[in-house]
């Protein structure tokens, strides 16, 4: 998962291969609670992890649900039969919508001492309407701050269910959706019957909680959209085992992907047409932009038609969620897209219709909106312009204008927050990146060289963290190689050149995080030790041996981005790169630094004589034919005598963004 502030994504040029989806959030919440409500244990397969379902997994911990994770199969032992706890229980509802609205249902309907509340997003989002048909019903529910949205209290009922229960449909499905949910706790003896009041949106995500209801025992009756009955005894019987179908909205990105996308095509693994998702549908009006789309069990394949894209106008109501993806389809249309009847945007993790003008508008598109629709001009080459997506805590507006990237002026979109899509794709950039390719010129380097001990890896590391970027360590390379040639048998003095070279050639290594492993085993101790760094001296003044691992460390280039770190980065491996930064620093001081690093690790040292040393090694490292210490012409030098890390990954971050301007810098704040 990305968790720095923004990511910069390069102009991406084409999309082709599989991506295997995570589960779908709406069906994930709904088997959980379900599986909780009933008696018995149910295995869940394909569960989606993301914040949303961390929060329902909680608040079922907290009620003494049996709760077990092993990835993404969860075993829930429901609470069917059991008494539930009697202590006061407050739970946190985050910003997750799914899990808040019917567990207030179910907690209201079973009665207890409840205390539900969330982020201030959370505070703002109304609950009004279910809050007055749990009244309705005969529940306790006090509002604990403004009237008719969270923080919300909970108390005993005194159900009255001869009389059919009320409630809005209008509004969110989710009202609805909770009370199916909550009653059949409450349908022993009793039929019980639900009135929509106003036109009920959002039909198919009803239908996803009919369906479930179905496979844990309950068999609603519908009577057309404005009735359902649920029938006297009904009671909550555990499926045993059941499977999330991966998320139709999470889908869409994909799809639109590969519509939008030269290449050869995208495969969508965990969904397919058949989805009980409503958002499925997304595929009908991404084929009327032009999407070619061919499906089978579990599976989609999206192919460019049409291109540039159709514009269309479209009722949207029944896919609120994935529509905001046809919105940034739009910008690729060869005419205005409008989607009408989206009322249920204003009411999501952001009013998402502002969201999506305001930040269209930036890329440079003509929007118009009104209460329920919004109209999407597009953009025609050269018309595209840098922007900055803001993302307000919504991980669909940062999924969408990711889309943004694939722009026919070639230029990066940068998207604030990105970890935002945690809530229902955690790892969504990763999959993009997966797919998605670019020319080599296209995906940004910043190289940082400087003599020994001035402290570039940390300063390396540090910016790349802050940017989400790859990191190449490339004096590792040198000491992997070192190593690697004396385990097999190779010497250094006299040297070995070409088996040296040969093996380099195929050097088995990998980095994971801080580690260094060659052949699948850690040698990331043995090659950061004094010996190691002399070998690795020895190695890297090897003409062929250089050579041999220039494409290795070329791969290192990948999408979004990379820090490349050593001596030769920004002059002979990585010549083009926009930012190379020359980092010095006294030799006094770098002394200084490398005595408390070594006294830390519990080695005595001397202070002068390590001065000597690194100046020795200074003037060798000038001096030597092959590879010498020498700034890049177009190299930015950084004294980093007298500064901290943080004050020098700020300059270097500040010489970066100078070099990429996205607007106002809102992540220097
Ligand atoms: O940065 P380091 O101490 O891990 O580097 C180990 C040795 O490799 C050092 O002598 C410098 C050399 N090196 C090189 O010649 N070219 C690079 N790109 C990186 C390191």
């Amino acid at each position: 998962m990305f968790s720095t502030a923004f990511l910069d994504l390069p102009p991406l040029q084409g999309a082709s291969g599989t991506v295997t989806l995570p589960g779908s959030k709406s069906i994930s919440n709904r088997v959980l609670l379900l599986s909780a409500l009933c008696q018995g244990t149910t295995v869940v397969h394909d569960l989606l992890d993301s914040d949303d379902t961390q929060v329902m997994l909680a608040a079922l911990r907290q009620l003494d649900c049996g709760v077990q994770v092993n990835g993404t199969t969860v075993t829930i032992t429901g609470l069917g039969g059991r008494a539930w706890p009697t202590e006061a229980i407050e739970f946190f509802m985050g910003n997750a919508g799914t899990a808040m609205r019917p567990l207030t249902a179910a907690l209201a309907v079973h009665g207890g001492d409840f205390t539900l509340k969330g982020v201030p997003r959370m505070h703002e989002r109304p609950i009004g309407d279910l809050v007055d048909a749990l009244r309705e019903l005969g529940c306790t529910i006090d509002y604990l701050g403004n009237e008719g949205f969270p923080p919300l209290r909970i108390g005993q009922p005194r159900l009255q269910l001869d009389k059919a229960i009320p409630v809005r449909g209008d509004v969110s499905s989710q009202f609805l959706t909770a009370l199916l949910m909550a009653l059949p706790l409450a349908a022993q003896d009793r039929a019980i019957t639900i009135e929509v009041v106003g036109e009920l949106i959002s039909k198919p995500y009803i239908e996803i909680t009919l369906n479930l209801l179905a496979r844990y025992g309950i068999d609603v009756e519908r009577q057309g959209w404005e009735r359902f009955v649920i029938p006297a005894g009904s009671r909550y019987q555990s499926p045993g085992t059941i499977h999330v179908e991966a998320d139709a909205s999470s889908a869409s990105y994909f799809i639109a992907l590969g519509a939008i996308a030269s290449g050869d095509g995208i495969r969508i693994q965990g969904v397919g047409a058949d989805s009980i998702q409503g958002d499925i549908r997304f595929i009908d009006a991404a084929a009327q932009m032009g999407a070619q789309i061919t499906s089978g069990p579990n599976w989609l394949e999206i192919q460019r038609g049409a291109w540039p894209l159709q514009g269309i106008t479209l009722d949207c109501n029944h896919i609120p969620d994935a529509a905001m993806t046809l919105a940034v389809m739009a910008l690729y249309a060869d005419g205005p897209t409008t989607l009408r009847n989206i009322a249920s945007w204003r009411v999501k993790e952001t009013d998402r219709i502002v969201a999506m003008a305001a930040e269209s508008r930036k890329l440079g598109a003509t929007v118009e909106e009104g209460p329920d629709w919004i109209t999407i001009h597009p953009l025609a080459p050269g018309q595209w312009q840098r922007a900055s997506i803001h993302t307000y805590d919504d991980h669909r507006v940062a999924m969408c204008f990711s889309l943004a990237a694939f722009n026919a002026d070639q230029v990066p979109v940068r998207i604030e927050d990105p970890k935002c899509v945690a809530k229902t794709f955690p790892d969504y950039f990763e999959a993009l990146f997966s797919v998605a390719h670019t020319e080599a010129a296209n995906i940004p380097v910043i190289c940082i060289d400087g003599p020994t001990a001035s402290g570039k890896g940390t300063l390396a590391s540090r910016v790349a963290a802050k940017l989400g970027y790859h990191y190449l360590d490339s004096g590792a390379l040198y000491r992997v190689t070192a190593h690697a040639a004396l385990q097999a048998g190779l010497t250094l003095e006299p040297v070995d050149e070409t088996a040296i070279a040969d093996l380099a050639r195929r050097l088995p290594v990998r980095f994971e995080g801080e580690q260094v492993l060659l052949n699948n085993v850690d040698v990331t101790d043995a090659i950061r030790s004094e010996q190691g760094g002399m070998n690795a001296s020895k190695v890297s003044v090897l003409p062929t041996v250089r050579e041999a691992l220039v494409q290795l460390q070329h791969s290192f280039q990948r999408l979004p981005g990379l820090l490349a770190d050593g001596r030769d980065m920004g002059t002979v491996i990585f010549r083009s790169a926009p930012l190379k930064v020359f980092l010095t620093a006294s030799a006094a001081k770098r002394a200084e630094r490398r005595h408390k690093q070594l006294i830390l690790k519990g080695f005595s040292a001397n202070i002068d004589s390590l001065r000597a040393d690194l100046e020795a090694r200074d003037a060798r490292d000038m001096s030597r034919s092959v590879a010498p210490l020498k700034p890049a012409q177009d190299a930015l030098q950084l004294d980093n005598s007298s500064l901290t890390i943080d004050t020098s990954v700020d300059q270097v971050m500040i010489w970066w963004h100078s070099r990429q301007v996205f607007g106002q810098p809102t992540w220097l704040n």
